[in-house]
């Protein structure tokens, strides 16, 4: 595997993307599940994030130990990203969230972005990407991009179920991006989806059907 690419390995984990990706799981289960996954996601992905001592008095004596240095910007891809972005902003204390508005057209596979609204302070520090499918890796290239645009130098993506053909492109587009995934797929199919994967995401988080 690639030197930027973690595939998070942990019962956990795999038992819930397993979950996750069974016919067997409604809309109200996908989306708790991906939030629990989110939430594990940026355990992984932030373990590097930069961090400086902190005193705080306790009942006892004072106790120097550690605080992130922030800004830490979770940024979900609209619109199947809010799921797992959710749980991830639970997880990181003093969280600020960036949305990155963007959909696959369905017949070139490109991404078409609609909305970018993100914190003033973003490049000041980590900013976390999030989406649950990296199919082609259009959408997440694009969405580096437009960070790189803002001036954000520490951008890490982390997403739900990868296809070697994505991991692949946003690697050759962006190197200096690291990929954390809870799972690594075979292939895509001829319409660009995911296999195994499971399904749309995004029609599975909020109970859609197109
Ligand atoms: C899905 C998914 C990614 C994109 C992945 O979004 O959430 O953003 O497809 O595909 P790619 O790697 O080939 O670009 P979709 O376009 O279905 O939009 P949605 O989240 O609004 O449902
Ligand atoms: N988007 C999805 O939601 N699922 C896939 O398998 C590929 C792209």
């Amino acid at each position: 595997m690639a030197e930027n690419v973690h595939l998070i390995d942990h019962p956990l984990v795999a038992h819930l993307q397993t979950e996750l990706r069974s016919n067997d799981t409604g809309t109200w289960r996908f989306r708790e599940i991906a939030e629990r996954l989110g939430e594990l996601l940026a355990y992984e992905a932030l373990r590097d994030a930069p961090r400086q001592a902190h005193t705080v008095s306790t009942p006892m004596e004072p106790y120097t130990g550690a605080q992130l240095v922030g800004p830490v910007t979770v940024v979900p891809i609209l619109r199947a990203g809010i799921g797992p972005a959710a749980g991830m902003a639970r997880l990181i204390p003093g969280a600020q969230v960036g949305h990155l508005g963007m959909f696959r057209d369905e017949k070139s596979l490109k991404p078409v972005s609609y909305y970018v609204k993100l914190p003033a302070d973003i490049a000041q520090g980590v900013a976390l990407l999030i989406d649950p499918m990296l199919a082609t890796g259009g959408s997440a290239s694009a969405a580096v991009h437009v960070l790189k645009q803002r001036g954000c130098t520490d951008i890490r993506f982390t997403c739900l179920v990868a296809a070697p053909e994505g991991i692949d492109r946003l690697s050759a587009d962006h190197p200096d991006v690291p990929i954390t995934a809870c799972a690594i797929d075979r292939q895509l199919n001829e319409k660009g989806y995911i296999l195994p994967g499971l399904g749309d995401a995004g029609d599975r988080i909020f109970g859609t059907v197109e």
